[in-house]
């Protein structure tokens, strides 16, 4: 059996870089739903369940889809590091939080361009809640969006006819009230959209969202994360032109733990291919966690796919806000 100090010199170090890029991902509601066992040369991802939004997503779908953007970050960290990651999705059906075990191997070619440019994103991607820059994000790189998905085992449908996007602003907003009606949903918001006081380090905190967003047309309903109270920053530049952006539905043919975990590499290997181009995106899965408006969605809008995600992409509007994640020493264990 392999023990810590059997591990190649410096491996210590590339895997805790690659933990700490790991844990740049974007996760549901900041909950950073993650953890990294460390045994040797193999890291073994888990889910945390008590991170788990019981009420808005009880079978753990989008903690999954958390994780494996995180799983994306961390395959693509260890390859810029000179590794080849070779991952084992959910390697033990009697354990179903051990979520991937990855390998380390030495890698036998140079690191290339591509993954050192597609690396340089991690840090610069980040959530936009708002409106974006009127100019259309070009046809190209719409294609290029939608290939990262699809080399991941997903795939993009992009929402282009007005009646659809019409459809899914309309069912977002739906999403919204339903969530905001039901107390379980708000007690559970509450949780993870802490007081400005705060000094937790997960959680979407008042630097993290604007204190009202601009209209655009059509308008994708915002979360309540101030919940009434006023929170939020204040918003750089409102001068009417703001764009709803454009609209990707993330989908999977199958809605199992494999293909949510295949939705979130997807999904992180699309952000960061959007971040080349200075895109961020903006994530509306109200409507997404509840259960009776995503059947409507898959069955009008996604043929016979499973829809993951809906996202609006483009280039925002105003100032990069903040997020906030744990230290890297809360999520990573030493396995004996
Ligand atoms: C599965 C999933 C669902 C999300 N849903 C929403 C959402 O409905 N509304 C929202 O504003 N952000 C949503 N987010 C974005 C997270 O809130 C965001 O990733 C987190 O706060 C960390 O911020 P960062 O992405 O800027 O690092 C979602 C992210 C993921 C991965």
């Amino acid at each position: 059996m392999q023990t810590r100090s059997e591990a190649p010199a410096g491996v210590e170090d590339v895997i805790r870089g690659a933990v700490e890029d790991a844990i740049r991902a974007p996760s549901v509601h900041n909950t950073q739903p993650w953890l990294f066992g460390v045994r040797g040369s193999r890291i073994s991802l888990r889910a945390d369940p008590d991170r788990r939004l019981d009420v808005a997503d009880p079978q753990g779908r989008e903690m999954l889809i958390s994780c494996g953007a995180a799983l994306y970050n961390l395959r693509l960290s260890l390859r810029k590091r000179g590794y080849e990651p070779v991952v084992r999705l959910l390697p033990d059906a009697d354990r179903p939080n051990l979520l991937a075990d990855v390998e380390l191997e030495r890698g036998h070619e140079a690191v290339t361009r591509e993954v050192e440019r597609e690396y340089a994103q991690i840090e610069r991607r980040h959530s936009h809640r708002g409106g974006f820059r009127p100019d259309p994000v070009p046809s190209g790189v719409v294609t290029a969006l939608l290939r990262a998905a699809e080399q991941e085992g997903a795939r993009v449908i992009q929402a282009v006819e007005a009646h659809v996007l019409g459809a899914l602003a309309a069912l977002t907003d739906a999403g919204e009230h339903v969530q905001r009606r039901i107390p379980a949903y708000s007690t559970e918001m509450a949780r993870w959209a802490p007081s400005p006081a705060t000094a937790r380090k997960d959680g979407v905190q008042e630097v993290s969202y604007p204190v009202r967003t601009p209209r655009t047309e059509p308008y994708f309903a915002a979360r309540d994360f101030a919940r009434g109270q006023g929170w939020g920053v204040e918003p750089a530049d409102e001068d009417g032109t703001a764009s709803a952006g454009i609209a990707l539905l993330l989908v999977t043919a199958e809605d199992t733990p494999a293909a949510w975990l295949r939705a979130g590499q997807a999904l992180e290997r699309l952000l960061l291919c959007g971040a080349e181009h200075d895109l961020s995106a903006a994530y509306h899965t109200q409507a997404m966690q509840v259960p009776e408006l995503r059947d409507f969605i898959r069955m009008h809008f996604c043929g016979d796919a499973y829809p993951q995600m809906l996202l609006r992409i483009g280039v925002p509007v105003g100032e990069k806000l903040s997020t906030v994640r744990r230290p890297v020493e809360e999520v990573m264990i030493e396995e004996p």
